[in-house]
């Protein structure tokens, strides 16, 4: 039998996205992003990112139905980011997904946005991607999970106490004038400096901290610490502080990741989100991973950052688990919890 033709949709943040996947076959993967429009604020802002996706939703399913060489009839189910989100954004996501769904008579499942991250690794690595641990760093959120089931059991070991690893990104590449989103635009300036250049801050990594939370983040110190600096050499070499802003991100990230996988006993690190994307973090996980006798995977950048095929991978890993689908009317849910992977 073919196997089941998946239509997952992600309108969580600025990205109308949608993606098809026939069981781990990813068949199409087409974004429409409203970034441009953001750009100027410095910032998502709902509203523009709400009307953005209105305008798009459409568009991008017909598009990836003619890159997928289908037609809707074709869809065997319907997946969809159910949360966490801009809540504006995420309704309209779930109000297209519905429509299909009862179009089509076929199945929804309602998703949440954080695990379908960790799920895009199902397209690429032909191993189960549990048990492992998962260190999720996005615009939005930075979280060490242990990730048992990813259908149905995911733990939270620790989360960021303020700033998610993205927004530490974006921020100070505000302060440092490189545009929005600062992530890239960080890691591309970082080449070209020397990352032990300023010995930044290493936030709850004292003995204490790592006895009290150990699996928790913290990058406002570090956010000061590096805006200090700016403001009191206004010479600075914007290359070294790219460089060794971003070394104390990495570090930190990678420190902690490796300290789950020996209390657990895991021996298996996914990461996942925009972050995983960058380099720097990709390189050193690399080594460092090699080293502690952890096996790691992380999906291409292309599929680190928001995109349709991480909820298209998780519906598809939904049918294949025999899950219930979700109810035709559910809300949508802007602070929905990652234990929660489906509604
Ligand atoms: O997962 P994502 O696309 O959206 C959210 O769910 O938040 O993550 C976006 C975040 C942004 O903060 C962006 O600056 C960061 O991921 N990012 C990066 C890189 N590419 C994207 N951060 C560091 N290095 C990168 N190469
Ligand atoms: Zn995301």
């Amino acid at each position: 039998m073919n196997q089941p033709i998946v239509l997952g949709i992600e309108t969580s943040c600025d990205e109308t996205a949608v993606g098809i996947v026939r069981g781990r076959t990813l068949l199409a993967n087409v974004i429409a992003s409203s970034v441009e429009e953001h750009a100027r604020f410095g910032g998502v802002v709902p509203e523009i990112a709400s009307r953005a996706h209105l305008e798009a939703m459409q568009p991008t399913i017909m598009q990836a139905l003619k890159i997928a060489n289908i037609s809707l009839r074709d869809v065997d189910a319907i997946a969809v980011t159910a949360g966490p989100g801009l809540v504006g954004a995420l309704l309209v996501g779930v109000g297209a997904a519905t429509g299909l769904a009862l179009g089509l008579d076929k199945p929804m499942y309602a998703l949440n946005h954080l695990a379908a991250h960790i799920s895009v690794d199902f397209l690429t690595h032909a191993a189960p991607i549990e048990p492992t641990i998962a260190l999720l760093v996005s615009g939005g959120h930075s979280s060490l999970l242990q990730v048992n089931e990813i259908t149905d059991s995911i733990v939270k070991l620790g989360a960021t106490m303020d700033d998610a690893a993205g927004e530490a990104f974006d921020k100070i590449a505000r302060v440092m004038k490189l545009g929005f989103p600062g992530g890239p635009a960080i890691d591309a300036l970082a080449h070209k400096g020397d990352e032990t250049a300023i010995d930044f801050p290493r936030g709850l990594t004292t003995a204490n901290d790592w006895r009290t939370r150990p699996f928790d983040f913290s990058f406002s110190g570090l956010k000061t610490a590096v805006a200090r600096y700016i403001e009191a050499t206004p010479d600075y070499a914007k290359a070294n502080v790219a460089a060794s802003f971003q070394e104390a991100i990495v570090d930190v990230l990678l420190l902690k990741s490796l300290a789950a996988c020996k209390a657990t006993g895991i021996d298996s690190l996914i990461i996942a989100g925009g972050v995983a994307a960058n380099s720097r973090l990709r390189t050193l996980a690399q080594a460092r991973c090699e080293k502690a006798g952890v096996r790691l995977r992380i999906p291409a950048p292309a599929l680190c950052t928001d995109n349709g095929a991480m909820v298209a991978a998780l519906g598809s890993l939904m049918v294949a688990a025999g899950r219930t689908p979700s109810p035709i009317a559910f809300d949508a849910d802007s602070s929905l919890p990652v234990t929660t992977i489906n509604i």
